[in-house]
């Protein structure tokens, strides 16, 4: 297992262009395999969990050529895929065995889906509710745990509200919605990603958003999904980890370019303006359905603040950084209503929390959230912590490293690969560019 020790300090300046954003490659990679022709998406995420899906897709028949950052798919058409000959292997992805699961429920072979430790540990029963419910045949290990068997079936279109707020739930069932006969609608309290709802339109599919119930969309069945040229946004989950770094080191001060600006997922840097961030956002622009845009970010004085609420599905990826900062804030951060935060990767309250105390915070743990005090409570010191395997703990540690006194070691920190594989060499990158 790979460790990594930080040696703290310095300062983060320079421009960056950030590899594709994860949940956007997903979809387009899912989407072109089911589409009739040859789609090209540029900037395709460099993320391991993207790699797993074009994997799967792979295997259940697309044709997929990967040329550094371009992929190229020959999708199978709708109805194309084909019987994969092993089971598929999600690795790491949640977004891959959920939002695979609703694509082969609809299929007229059966098909069998795993993941690694992590994975088969995480909850399957919020996608196999729903598409039991529009006819699907599905069987999981005890406890509604992975590997999943799916016996692809008739489907029939639902109107479904969602529990629990998630936007890989919502994409399966909209996935399925593509199979079913009928029409699906999927209903949620709280605003989840749109990616899918975006993508489906690019290409090709018929999505609504009802206006006459706030957060509703239906899908109609059997579109025809036509080949598309799509460029993935620069991936706003990762440029937290480089935007927080230049908050906390002095004299910062960082441009990342073509950052995805998607409403329903940039929130985060709303928090960091209302928190006292330097946060500039410039040169928005819609491109394939997506905004996107410039965010300039400057060390800043933070004064620390609450999350909860609707906030925390906006933010989800987030909240391990946010946790991260409030060591360097005035009154620190509090997080509550985040109680999905223990279905992660790892638990993430109490990954994070460890990984923290470990490094001399005070941090209050509660069954939904913690509050991590601020800088009267000391200043962090360098230590050995642990990332538990989960990409966002090992990244939101190593950023709380470079702003505490001595040098940090990070137990299995190559996992950074599952989201952003280029995260330390462009650390050290923009911290030598100052130089
Ligand atoms: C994702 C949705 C979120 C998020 C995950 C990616 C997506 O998960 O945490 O990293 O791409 O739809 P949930 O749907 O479980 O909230």
């Amino acid at each position: 297992m790979s460790k990594r020790t930080i040696s703290p300090g310095g300062t983060v300046t320079g421009v960056v262009e950030l590899p594709g954003d994860k949940s956007i490659s997903h979809r387009y990679g899912i989407l072109a395999a089911l589409a009739e022709g040859k789609s090209e998406i540029i900037n395709y995420a460099s993320a391991a969990d993207c790699r797993s899906t074009l994997e799967c897709m792979r295997r259940l028949g697309a044709e997929v050529e990967v040329k550094s950052d371009r992929v190229f798919i020959t999708g199978a058409g709708l109805d194309g895929l084909k019987e994969p000959r092993k089971t598929l292997d999600a690795e790491n992805s949640g977004s891959t065995m959920r939002m695979l699961s609703g694509v082969l429920a609809g299929q007229r072979f059966s098909s069998k889906i795993t993941g690694d430790d992590s994975l088969r540990k995480r909850p399957m029963r919020r996608v196999m509710e729903p598409l039991k419910q529009m006819g699907a045949e599905i069987t999981s290990q005890e406890g509604g745990r992975a590997p999943l068997e799916i016996r692809g079936s008739k489907l029939h279109g639902i109107d479904y509200t969602m529990p629990i707020p998630s936007a890989q739930v919502k994409s399966a069932v909209l996935f399925a919605g593509l199979y079913a006969e009928g029409e699906t609608t999927v209903r949620e309290s709280v605003a989840t990603r749109d990616h899918t709802e975006t993508a489906l339109r690019e290409f090709g599919a018929r999505v609504e958003s009802l206006i006459d119930a706030k957060g509703a969309v239906r899908i109609y069945p059997r579109p025809k999904l036509v080949a598309r040229q799509l460029v993935v946004p620069g991936d706003l989950s990762g440029a937290v980890f480089l935007i927080s770094t230049a908050l906390i080191l002095p004299e910062s001060a960082l441009t990342l370019h073509n950052v995805g600006l998607n409403p329903t997922r940039a929130r985060v840097l709303d928090f960091l303006v209302s928190i006292g961030g330097s946060v500039k956002i410039t040169a928005v622009q819609l491109r394939d359905g997506e905004l996107v845009g410039d965010v300039a970010v400057a060390y800043s004085e933070l004064r620390g603040g609450t999350v909860g609420g609707t906030q925390v599905a906006e933010m989800i990826d987030e909240l391990p950084m946010l946790a991260a900062l409030g060591p360097f804030t005035e009154q620190g951060i509090e997080i509550h209503d985040a109680q999905e935060l223990r279905v992660k990767e790892s638990d993430r309250i109490a990954t994070i929390a460890a990984g923290l105390r470990a490094m001399g915070a005070s941090v209050e743990e509660f069954p939904d959230g913690m509050r991590v005090s601020g800088r009267s409570a000391g200043k962090l010191r360098g230590a050995k912590v642990e990332s538990h395997g989960d990409h966002r703990i090992a990244m939101a540690l190593s950023v709380a490293a470079l702003g505490a006194t001595g040098d940090t070691t990070i137990k299995d920190a190559d996992c950074v690969g599952v989201s952003f594989p280029e995260f330390f060499s462009t650390m050290e990158r923009l911290r030598g560019a100052a130089v």
